[in-house]
């Protein structure tokens, strides 16, 4: 089987193109990636010399040149990852969302049904279900209700598939997964960008009242669940992703604060996120039941080696926290302390 990974530079993509081509050896990968700000090759070191893997930059919008790609390297599946993935991004500028998530996963579904993939999947998230209130889970069966305009081009993208599968017959399957943590996540997100701020002994800002609660999962389970998708998933059908594993973002905050040492005096609570979600939560299930999937990483024993990487991997962030980043920096928190 060789397998088109779409966005394979990213946090979630790149993990994943590590576990599948030691999980399958026998498989190929062809590792697709436009090397947007959030793609980035450093997260791939050490792939490059594998027989079974392989890299082109490309755009998912461009469809000719990923066709030319499927011809080439006889692609049987597709996993798409690439997208637009910070929600404050999504806030600032909405455009580049739409064109990727939702227009570039249409570009890609036409190249799946142009060439009749075995397999596609969609890798998609909890947040295309809205935000919940103290109690309950998401289900398979919750209604679409995105309220960022990243979570409504992921709702539209998965809209998309399930069409192309009902109209076309196209073999699509969607995963929905909880917030992700692990190594190669970009600084922008809540546990990396923390983990930096302590140690650099630089304000954390936690946004609104630090109570919004996201359900945690180790990125490799992600991989895990998404290759039991690929291997055994029903065509036409969705699957929720979740660690069980809820966490008020203040108190996230608190235990890397404490495992790093620092002083919770380095909290400062900013103005909130606009339209802030306030609860996710997923109920897996289905994934367990039918799959055999259970996410297998303790999280205690997963953010203390998640604080331990980026503390050990400077060269790797060091790069980053240069040029584009400082400017998003400056124009997402710069003057929003104290709210
Ligand atoms: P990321 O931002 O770290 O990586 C995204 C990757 O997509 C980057 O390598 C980027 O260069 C690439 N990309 C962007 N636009 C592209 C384009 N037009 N053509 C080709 N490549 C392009 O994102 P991530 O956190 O790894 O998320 C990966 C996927 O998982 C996304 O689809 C996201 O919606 C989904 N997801 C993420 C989480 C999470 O907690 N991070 C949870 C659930 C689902
Ligand atoms: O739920 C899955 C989603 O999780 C994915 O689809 C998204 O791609 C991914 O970015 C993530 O979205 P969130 O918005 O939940 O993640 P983020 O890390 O941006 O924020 C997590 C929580 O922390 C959220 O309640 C906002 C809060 N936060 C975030 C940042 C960056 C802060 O309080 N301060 C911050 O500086």
């Amino acid at each position: 089987m060789t397998v088109l990974v779409a966005g394979g530079a990213g946090f979630i993509g790149s993990n994943f193109v590590r576990y599948y081509v030691q999980a399958h050896p026998l498989d190929t990968i062809v590792n697709v990636d436009k090397l947007t700000y959030a793609g980035n090759m450093d997260n791939l070191i050490g792939l490059a010399d594998l027989p079974n893997y392989r890299f082109v930059k490309a755009d998912i919008c461009d469809q000719s040149p990923i066709e030319s790609i499927v011809q080439e390297f006889s692609v049987t599946s597709l996993v798409n990852f690439a997208a637009e993935t910070h929600v404050d991004r999504s806030i600032l500028g909405p455009a580049e969302f739409i064109q990727t998530n939702v227009m570039g996963t249409q570009a890609l579904l036409e190249v799946a049904k142009k060439f009749s993939l075995h397999r596609y999947v969609q890798v998609s998230t909890d947040e295309v279900y809205g935000s919940l209130g103290t109690t309950g889970k998401f289900t398979e069966q919750t209604h679409l209700h995105p309220n960022s305009p990243y979570a409504a081009s992921k709702a539209s993208a998965d809209l998309l598939c399930l069409a192309y599968h009902h109209t076309f017959g196209l073999p699509a399957l969607i995963t929905r997964c909880s917030n992700n943590y692990g190594p190669y996540q970009f600084p922008e997100k809540l546990i990396p960008l923390m983990i930096l701020h302590a140690l650099h002994d630089k304000p954390l800002p936690i946004y609104g009242d630090g109570k919004n609660v996201r359900d945690w999962l180790h990125v490799l389970d992600h991989c895990r669940a998404i290759d039991a998708v690929l291997a055994k998933g029903k065509v036409g059908e969705v699957y929720n992703i979740g660690g069980n594993n809820e966490w008020q973002n203040i108190d996230i905050v608190k235990l890397i604060l404490n495992r790093l040492r620092k002083p919770e005096s380095l909290i400062s609570f900013v103005k909130d996120r606009l339209g802030h979600d306030r609860r996710y939560a997923i109920d897996s299930t289905k994934i367990q039941r039918e799959l055999g999937w259970v996410p297998q990483y303790d999280f205690d024993r997963g953010i203390v080696e998640t604080i331990e990487w980026y503390t050990a991997n400077q060269q790797w962030w060091g790069r980053i926290l240069t040029g584009e980043y400082q400017s998003y920096y400056k124009m997402m928190y710069e003057g929003r302390e104290n709210a």
